[in-house]
């Protein structure tokens, strides 16, 4: 490819090292990458399908030039569970009823993820606030919030 660059950076904990093409966008280095799990809806950054998180706080792949993410420390969903090991938030979102046709399902993690991370006691108010820019055409929302009100209350500390 002509006009190449290498980027190296830290991708769900391995340091990792990618030729990018210029101007070529994260998703699409993700998704090449055989990380399918974050997935493209608008691919203008309004609909949050391609949500990963970058040293710590979530991003819009879909609008991130992959160069810079370089040095950094990005996690997509693969990262997050699995069937063996099932991350609390996927797990909350399965008991809720809060998954239909799955397809903003890994965005809406990551972006979930990134709030609970950073304020494990966020506010009902906080988390619709924070989940706006994940949509979701078959939910309804509820479920979700339901599922993302229930992580948040699992982590509080137990009163004595
Ligand atoms: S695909 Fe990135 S925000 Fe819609
Ligand atoms: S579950 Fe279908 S778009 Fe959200």
């Amino acid at each position: 490819m002509s006009g190449t660059k290498t980027i190296s950076f830290t991708l769900n904990g391995a340091k990792k090292e990618f030729a990018i093409a210029p101007g070529e966008l994260l998703v699409k280095l993700l998704r090449r990458s055989g990380l399918t799990g974050t997935k493209e809806g608008c691919d203008e950054g309004t609909c949050g399908a391609c949500t990963v998180i970058v040293d710590g706080r979530a991003v819009m792949s879909c609008i991130m030039p992959a160069f810079l993410v370089e040095g950094r420390r990005v996690e997509t969903i693969e990262g997050v569970g699995d069937f063996g090991k099932v991350h609390p938030i996927q797990q909350a979102l399965a008991d809720a009823g809060a998954v239909q046709c799955g397809y903003c399902i890994p965005g809406l993690i990551m972006s979930a993820k990134a709030l609970l991370e950073e304020k494990p006691d966020a506010s009902d108010e906080d988390i619709r606030t924070h989940m706006d820019g994940n949509l979701c055409r078959c939910t309804g929302y509820e479920k979700i919030w339901t599922a993302l009100r229930n992580v948040r209350d699992a982590n509080q500390p137990k009163q004595a």
